[in-house]
């Protein structure tokens, strides 16, 4: 049985009073779009300068999200993916080696093995659910180590207090990307990570209207390496995308609580479906990592899992058409309920081997489950599925698609 340490809270309204909003008695924060800021004498005063360095509405998004993990105000950035490459040019040199985990998202795969490879900077991706794996992947010139828990799309676990001590001996940073649970349902900093990484764009944000990221750190020297590189290559979160969001924060505890019992209620009934082979969801009883969910999550195991047909991709590929409350698109953490196809769609970019190693086969499905009814949720999955044919009996007949090529016709 689910046993959480803390019981849900509540804080995100309590955080957005009018006094630490920077106006004296507007409700809302103000969205101020000005790109530059007008200077009383010479040299300016401390300050605001011009909206690529900083600006009052991004600093208000900043304020809070830091505080939701009892950290300095954080550093955003337009978008998650911008977050992580500041974090790289932030940390790292030529020489350096990273340690990731092996299922990750499929951008940020690519950063590193399509992108950053060809700065000098090595990568070993590696079975982050095996502490013991970790330790050894770790050599001399290893400064960061960089993990997804629970991970995209397969939702395994890392324990990120063992993984923070292989990381201290190490003398290297460790990073969480934290985006699938939120400060809500997990503190990555309290766990013993140096930073917590953040697609703002889904959870936090949570109305699929604004691009985001964030990084939150108690580092203060990072954090000014942070703003200084995002100044530097300009990728600061835009106002009004750093105002949409910090209005969806108000609802994100809410939000996320909805998302999670959903999700657990969710994975319960696919576990019995007889057209389901498995589900990946650690909050399912019997999940083989369901006591370190209980041990490291706070009030909810969050709103994503993933699983397969019997028939895998060919019967992913009769049911996702038929489905009415669901969408079948490349996101998380909205309060609509998604579909998504990993290996064609977020990980198309990752080498087949690499897919097929980290658990990410062609059958699988994320699901990002939504804060409507559960009734409708699951109505609308029991329609879709009356539309995959024999799929149980017919398991020597199923076709799998054969080449990358078959496969990935887009990807993010
Ligand atoms: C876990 C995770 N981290 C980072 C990102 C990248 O975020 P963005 O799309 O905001 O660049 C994504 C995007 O899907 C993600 O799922």
């Amino acid at each position: 049985m689910t046993n959480f340490r803390s019981p849900r809270y509540s804080q995100s309204i309590a955080l957005s009073s009018p006094e630490q909003n920077g106006s004296r008695d507007s409700l809302v924060a103000p969205l101020v779009q000005s790109t530059t800021y007008v200077q009383q004498t010479l040299p300016a005063e401390p300050g605001h300068t011009y909206s690529r360095c900083s600006n009052p509405t991004v600093d208000e998004l900043e304020r809070v999200l830091g505080e939701l993990e009892g950290a300095p105000p954080a550093v955003c950035f337009s978008t998650g993916i911008a977050a992580e490459t500041a974090l790289i040019l932030a940390t790292l040199q030529a020489g350096d080696h990273v340690v990731a985990g092996a299922a990750i998202y499929g951008g940020t795969v690519r950063l590193l093995n399509d992108l950053f490879s060809n700065f000098g900077i090595e990568v070993s991706f590696v079975d982050a659910t095996d502490v013991d794996a970790v330790r050894q992947s770790v050599q001399e010139n290893t400064r960061l180590i960089f993990l997804e828990t629970p991970a995209n799309p397969t939702l395994e676990l890392t324990d990120i207090s063992a993984i923070a001590e292989i990381a201290r001996h190490a003398d290297a940073l460790l990073a969480v990307d934290n985006t699938f649970l939120t400060a809500i349902n997990q503190k990555p900093l309290e766990l013993g990570a140096d930073i917590s990484v953040y697609s703002t764009t889904k959870h936090i944000e949570g109305h699929s209207a604004a691009l985001g990221g964030a990084i939150v750190t108690r580092d203060e020297a990072l954090l000014e390496k942070l703003r200084w590189t995002r100044k530097t290559t300009g990728t600061i979160q835009t106002p009004f995308n750093a105002w949409l969001t910090r209005q969806g924060i108000k609802t994100m505890p809410l939000r996320v609580a909805q998302h999670s019992q959903n999700a657990l209620e969710l994975a319960r009934f696919l576990q019995k479906h007889p057209a389901v082979k498995y589900v990946n969801y650690p909050g399912l009883e019997d999940h083989s990592q369901h006591e370190l969910a209980c041990r490291q999550h706070l009030s909810g195991h969050g709103g994503v899992l993933s699983f397969e047909f019997v028939g895998g991709y060919e019967a992913a590929q009769q049911f996702l058409p038929h489905l009415k409350l669901g969408r079948l698109c490349e996101h998380v953490g909205t309060v609509e309920t998604l579909y998504t196809h990993p290996a064609s769609m977020t990980h198309c970019d990752v080498p087949h081997d690499q897919l097929i190693e980290a658990g990410i086969t062609p059958g699988l499905i994320r699901l990002s489950v939504g804060i409507e009814e559960i009734e409708a949720i699951i109505a609308d999955f029991e329609n879709a599925a009356d539309a995959i044919e024999n799929s149980e009996n017919e398991n020597n007949k199923i076709k799998q698609p054969e080449s990358k090529a078959e496969l990935c016709t887009a990807t993010s």
